[in-house]
């Protein structure tokens, strides 16, 4: 590095940042307290109250439901870690385990993951799906623990016709005299998905159902500002400013959005040398800004089914309509396989792909006709910057070597 380089590098590192810890406005953390989450976390205690005061003799399943964003994960989690700090002060061995379906998206995976955080020594091949349920069974009775599971997105292995948790509910009732030693919590977006599912396990989940509302405008206001106060310096985001924030982020109502906007407007403050962010850096914040969730869910999705949902956008974008059919997108399809090389997916495959996308929150389809001659939806894409849609995937899809 020469001179100038290295005075410049000074120069940043001497410059005084306006975040406070940057880190609290990672997706994954855990706030201390979660304004007007307090009637659901009272809820969870009460339900839960069981397995601190007769320790193994019961088994809650419960159903969580509720939008994107809406603070479903993190409430779960932040009582979770109560309870466990609860029992293990009384000497009860309770242990939490959150596990995304999302990420593990077979039984097989969820069985694993559970083992592993048991015992971070087990191999991660060479078992069985029942080898698994019965190093649990035996583990649990030997150390004398009762697991709260919560099993998050679940829709993505209830898709999968596997009835997971119908096995492992088999853990309390046969194997252990009685002994009650797993509780289920399941997050779901809505209930439709629960159709899949084996019909006892439904009825179980669906005996205990707690559904989440949406955030107001007022109280999205009162958490951004909450969550301004932890992670920036005092007086850095003035009211006015979070109510900007708070009334774009209530639109999707998605709290990781306004949490993002808060993020890179400061960044952007920085930048420009500003002591506090303007609204100019909350407009430039929020452009090429996707909600959160959408980004989330395009960086787990395989090329053909991110080509097909490119073709989606690229034929709404070009056109002057804003619902396409189903046969319109396809034909693009066809374009965009040519152009980067791949054999493209059967028509029925790809009328998965749509419901997919549907339940997934990407786009809404109205479905025409479905029968085998001829499947006809109509597509639309509602709310979101198509051009920087378009963007971001074929910024994922060149990263993973496709070239448009
Ligand atoms: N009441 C709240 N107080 C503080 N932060 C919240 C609150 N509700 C949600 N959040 C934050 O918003 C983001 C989205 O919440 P999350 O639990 O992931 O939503 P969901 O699981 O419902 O999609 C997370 O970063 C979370 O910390
Ligand atoms: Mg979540």
């Amino acid at each position: 590095m020469n001179y100038i380089g290295m005075e410049y590098f000074e120069q940043l590192l001497k410059k005084e940042s306006l975040f406070k810890d940057e880190s609290k406005l990672d997706i994954n953390y855990i706030p201390d307290k979660l304004p007007h989450r307090d009637k659901e976390l009272s809820l969870l205690s009460q339900l839960f109250l069981g397995l601190i005061t007769n320790p193994n003799s019961i088994s809650r399943k419960i159903l969580i439901t509720g939008k994107t964003g809406i603070g479903k994960t993190v409430t779960i989690k932040l009582f979770g870690k109560i309870l466990e700090n609860v029992s293990r002060q009384r000497d009860i061995n309770i242990k939490y385990a959150h596990i995304n379906c999302r990420k593990e998206r077979t039984s097989y995976k969820v069985l694993i993951s559970l083992v592993q955080l048991l015992d971070n020594q087990f191999p991660k091949r060479g078992y069985s799906s029942q080898d698994l349920l019965d190093f649990l069974t035996e583990f649990l009775h030997r150390y004398n623990i009762h697991i709260l599971l919560v099993l998050d997105e679940l829709s993505y292995l209830i898709n999968k016709h596997e009835d997971l948790i119908y096995s492992l509910t088999r853990i309390n009732d046969d194997n252990l005299k009685g002994d009650q030693r797993l509780s289920i919590i399941g997050i779901v977006r809505d209930l439709s998905c629960l159709n899949n599912l084996d019909n006892s396990t439904m009825s179980t989940l669906q005996r205990n159902i707690l559904e989440f509302k949406k955030y107001s405008e007022s109280q999205t206001f009162n958490i951004l500002k909450y969550r301004a106060n932890d992670s920036l310096k005092k007086n850095v985001l003035s009211d006015k400013m979070i109510e900007m924030i708070s009334e774009i982020t209530s639109n999707s109502g998605d709290i990781r959005h306004g949490l993002n906007i808060i993020w890179r407007s400061c960044k952007i403050a920085e930048s420009k040398n500003l002591k506090y962010i303007n609204a100019e850096c909350v407009r430039l914040g929020n452009q090429n800004l996707l909600p959160y969730s959408t980004l989330d869910v395009l960086e787990y999705m395989n090329s053909q089914k991110l080509s097909f949902l490119l073709a989606i956008i690229k034929t709404l974008n070009n056109c002057e309509k804003i619902k396409i059919s189903f046969n319109e997108a396809l034909k693009r399809y066809y374009m965009i396989c040519e152009n980067i090389g791949t054999k493209p997916r059967s028509n029925s495959q790809l009328w998965n792909y749509l419901q997919e996308f549907k339940r997934e929150n990407l786009l809404n389809t109205k479905i025409i006709s479905e029968n085998i001659k001829g499947r006809q939806a109509l597509i639309e894409i509602p709310d979101l910057n198509l051009p920087n849609f378009e963007r971001n995937i074929i910024k994922i899809l060149s990263s993973k070597g496709f070239k448009i």
